[in-house]
């Protein structure tokens, strides 16, 4: 499955047009293991070949590293990259991470039992149709927000040119609704929080 040029949508009504896909930055400098930089600048400019435009990125990731990454690549594209960024986050020094996790053992072990068999009509489409699994969970959030008429742009990350083929190409793939019925109710049945209770960051905005 090769990768098209994405879309553009709108983001929120009369905002700007962007892909229907962004490219989230944060792993290019911490978090999922080492970078090579020819290869996330590689991943860079075939993002924006493929229609990718908003590229989000944070000053606290990598300590400011992100931002001192994309520089160039901003600079050099600026009148099509859309940049997504944010500050003001507290992090002390040597610090990973800034929210309370959960660890135990046997937390970890039942959750992961549990949404490891969430995976498998997952895995079952991906094989019928030859992609990947990852392809399919996005392809699952691109006909969703269609399904519910919400402007809904994406931000995976990745610092491989090879993976971000594949979740382009996933943007635009369409899957009948026999799949998106198999697919439907997993979201409801993921084992532990994904995310601490955000609510207060969304009151301080509105
Ligand atoms: N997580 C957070 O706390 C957080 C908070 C605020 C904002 N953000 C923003 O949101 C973006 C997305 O964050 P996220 O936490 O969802 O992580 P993510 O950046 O979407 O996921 C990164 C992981 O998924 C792998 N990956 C990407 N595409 C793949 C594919 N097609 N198949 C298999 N593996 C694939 C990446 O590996 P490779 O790099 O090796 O491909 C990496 O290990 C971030 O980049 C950041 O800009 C994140």
């Amino acid at each position: 499955m090769s990768a098209s040029i994405l879309p553009a949508l709108s983001l929120g009504a009369g905002g700007p047009l962007v892909g229907a896909q962004g490219l989230g930055c944060m792993g290019f400098s911490e978090f999922y293991g080492p970078t090579a930089p020819a290869e996330a600048r590689e991943t860079l400019q075939i993002a924006l070949a493929l229609g990718v435009t908003m590229f989000d990125t944070a000053d606290l990731y990598g300590d400011g590293d992100n931002e001192r990454f994309l520089g160039p690549f901003v600079r050099a594209h600026r009148d099509r990259v859309f940049l997504a960024t944010k500050f003001g986050i507290v992090r002390r020094a040597g610090e990973k991470s800034w929210s309370e996790v959960r660890g135990d053992r046997a937390f970890v072990r039942q959750s992961v039992d549990a949404n490891a068999a969430l995976l498998e009509p997952v895995r079952d489409i991906a094989a019928r149709r030859q992609i990947t699994p990852a392809q399919v969970a996005l392809a699952w959030v691109h006909q969703r927000s269609r399904v519910h008429g919400l402007t809904v742009i994406p931000i995976p990350g990745t610092r491989s040119p090879a993976r971000l083929r594949q979740n382009v190409a996933a943007a635009t793939l369409a899957l009948p609704d026999s799949e998106l019925a198999a697919l439907e109710p997993l979201a409801a049945r993921v084992a532990g929080a994904r995310y601490p209770d955000m609510s207060s960051t969304a009151t301080a905005r509105e």
